[in-house]
């Protein structure tokens, strides 16, 4: 879908399991412009075993953030790839004033800026039954949820076949403190984006192709 030709940077913002993967995925494939989940990318690395990764997993392990510098020198490489030059969906980054900051002064420095940063409103309670139930595919990292959208075949990924796994940080003590991390956290950069003109808070609590239409109709507002 092809909306203007200005680059479309825009922050899906929420609590852990609001919806911000599943959405940025599906927006990826829509609009055509890459997915930048900086979970996924640690993940990634965990994975592979590399030192960003291992250091990555403790805070992780926690449900704590990982550091700032370490998390704004990860992005701020992945968005100056050349995929990323007509925009990016950002799905988990920033996360903190000083993330916030970090991205828009490189965007600043290449004239653009962000354009949307929709809010993806969900209970908390919701936020547990959705972490309680979520699947990941190991190869594609397809999301599923075991009530809500299940995979066709038990614990197989739809698209690619891969195997589904639950994140280790999906044990609820875990998301408990991640709900705590994100309201210490996370929550003032609903401020900070409302000062710039480009929040949109959207009700979350809705089945996923609900959200979505109103996701494209923000992007389409832009
Ligand atoms: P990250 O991977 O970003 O986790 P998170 O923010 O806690 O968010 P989640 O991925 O849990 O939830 P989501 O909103 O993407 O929901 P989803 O679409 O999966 O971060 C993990 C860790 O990495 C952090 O704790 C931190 O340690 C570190 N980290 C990452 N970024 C960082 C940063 N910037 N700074 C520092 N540290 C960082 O949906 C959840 C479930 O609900 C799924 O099962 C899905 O199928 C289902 N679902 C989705 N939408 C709906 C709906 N509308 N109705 C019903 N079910 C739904
Ligand atoms: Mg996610």
């Amino acid at each position: 879908m092809a909306t203007s030709s200005a680059p479309l940077f825009m922050i899906m913002l929420g609590a852990p399991g609001a919806g911000k993967g599943t959405q940025a995925r599906m927006l990826s494939e829509v609009l055509g412009l890459p997915q930048v989940s900086s979970g996924d990318i640690f993940r990634e690395n965990l994975k592979l075993a590399t030192a960003l990764g291992l250091l990555a997993k403790g805070y992780m392990d926690r449900g704590e953030l990982v550091p700032d510098d370490v998390t704004i020198d990860m992005v701020m490489d992945r968005l100056n790839r050349l995929d990323c030059a007509g925009g990016a969906i950002l799905d988990g980054f920033p996360r903190t004033l000083a993330q916030a900051e970090a991205l828009r002064r490189a965007l600043a420095a290449r004239d653009f800026r962000v354009s949307l940063a929709p809010l993806l409103e969900v209970s908390d309670d919701a936020v547990i039954d959705r972490l309680a139930g979520r699947r990941v595919c190991r190869d594609c990292q397809a999301m599923y949820h075991v009530a809500f959208s299940p995979p066709k075949v038990d614990g197989t990924c739809d698209k690619c076949g891969g195997q589904l796994y639950r994140r280790a940080d999906d044990e609820p003590e875990t998301v408990r403190n991640r709900l705590f991390v994100y309201y210490k956290q996370t929550a003032p950069l609903v401020g900070y984006y409302f000062a710039h003109g480009v929040l949109v808070t959207i009700d979350g609590d809705r089945p996923i192709e609900a959200v979505q239409a109103d996701l494209l109709a923000a992007v389409r507002a832009v």
